[in-house]
């Protein structure tokens, strides 16, 4: 891999916003680790982009973020791959409309949009350069997610709604994106978060895409879609910024009031990390002002 160039990381290239975002992340001359859990359609999206940007360095992982030993395996193959990496973009979500649980046990929305994502950055943290950025994909659907409980998440049952599932996720990845925020505060990485849009992809109700060509200015397609995201990641005006939540439109908004009540954000903290079990503490991190 040449030294010059920037390493990037990013989960669920395989369909949607992250497919789009790999394309940029690669004209731009990152080397870019695509991680997904369907590792040969990962294979044909590297061979496509390579025949488009020839100097391209595309790599594919298999991450499964159902299964958090997926996760670890995965971390490590970045450990020994990419000592320094530049820019983290956790953009796989979900939504299961049935009650599932992973392969952990876990309720499986949660499992694979926070606690994979949750794993993974945590794991991933001392390879971070200074200056990197972590981009979260949340969603505006936060607004309406309740408070976290452990049932909720362990004991998936009856009373089980997708949209809550969903919702409940996507609130922590905004809770997850403050609490990170607040500790990397000396370190110089930056954390940040978005609502990408409503955007017709597969995690969209088949009806809404089909109303798409009569709703455009509402519903966007992948390639709009994903213009937050790559904003986060590349622009040079967002350096230095973190623990924000952007909304389509690239400016920083106000979360939901229960994203932004610190214990809460706290609380989750110390039930992801026994959930996922990695240490509550951050490990030594070289501080830089
Ligand atoms: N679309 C919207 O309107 C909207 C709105 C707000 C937020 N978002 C967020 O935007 C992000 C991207 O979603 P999208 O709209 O681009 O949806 P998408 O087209 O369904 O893409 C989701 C990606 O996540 C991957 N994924 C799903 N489960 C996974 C797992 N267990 N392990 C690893 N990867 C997994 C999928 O892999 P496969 O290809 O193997 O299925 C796919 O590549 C998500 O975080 C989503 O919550 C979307």
């Amino acid at each position: 891999m040449s030294k010059a160039s920037p390493v990037a990381v990013i989960t669920g290239t395989t369909h949607g916003i992250g497919r789009i975002v790999s394309r940029e992340l690669a004209r731009a001359g990152y080397a870019v680790f695509m991680l997904c859990r369907d590792v040969p359609a990962g294979a044909a999206l590297g061979r496509e982009l390579a025949a488009r940007f020839p100097r391209a360095r595309l790599s594919v992982l298999p991450c499964d973020l159902a299964q958090l030993a997926s996760v670890r395996e995965c971390a490590a193959a970045l450990t020994a791959a990419a000592p320094r990496i530049d820019l983290l973009i956790n953009n796989a979500g979900t939504v299961s409309l049935a009650p599932r649980r992973s392969a952990d046990g876990f309720e499986l929305t949660f499992a694979v949009n926070h606690l994979g994502p949750f794993l993974l950055t945590g794991l991933l943290l001392p390879q971070l350069a200074p200056q990197a950025r972590i981009v979260n994909t949340a969603s505006r659907i936060h607004f309406r997610a309740g408070r976290c409980t452990a049932a909720a998440v362990t004991d998936p049952g009856a009373r089980y709604r997708s949209r809550e599932a969903y919702a409940r996720s996507k609130l922590a990845n905004v809770q997850h994106t403050f609490a990170l925020a607040r500790r990397l505060e000396s370190t110089g990485i930056s954390v940040n978060c978005l609502h990408p849009g409503v955007v017709s992809t597969n995690l969209l109700p088949r009806w809404l895409r089909l109303l798409k060509p009569f709703l455009s200015a509402q519903v966007f397609d992948a390639e709009r879609g994903a213009h937050t995201t790559l904003h986060l990641a590349l622009d040079a005006r967002v350096g230095g910024r973190s623990g924000l939540y952007f909304d389509e439109y690239q400016r920083p908004q106000p979360a939901a009031p229960l994203a932004q009540d610190v214990a809460l954000q706290e609380e989750l903290w110390q039930m992801s990390c026994d959930w996922v079990g990695l240490p509550r503490a951050l490990p030594d991190l070289p501080v830089r002002h």
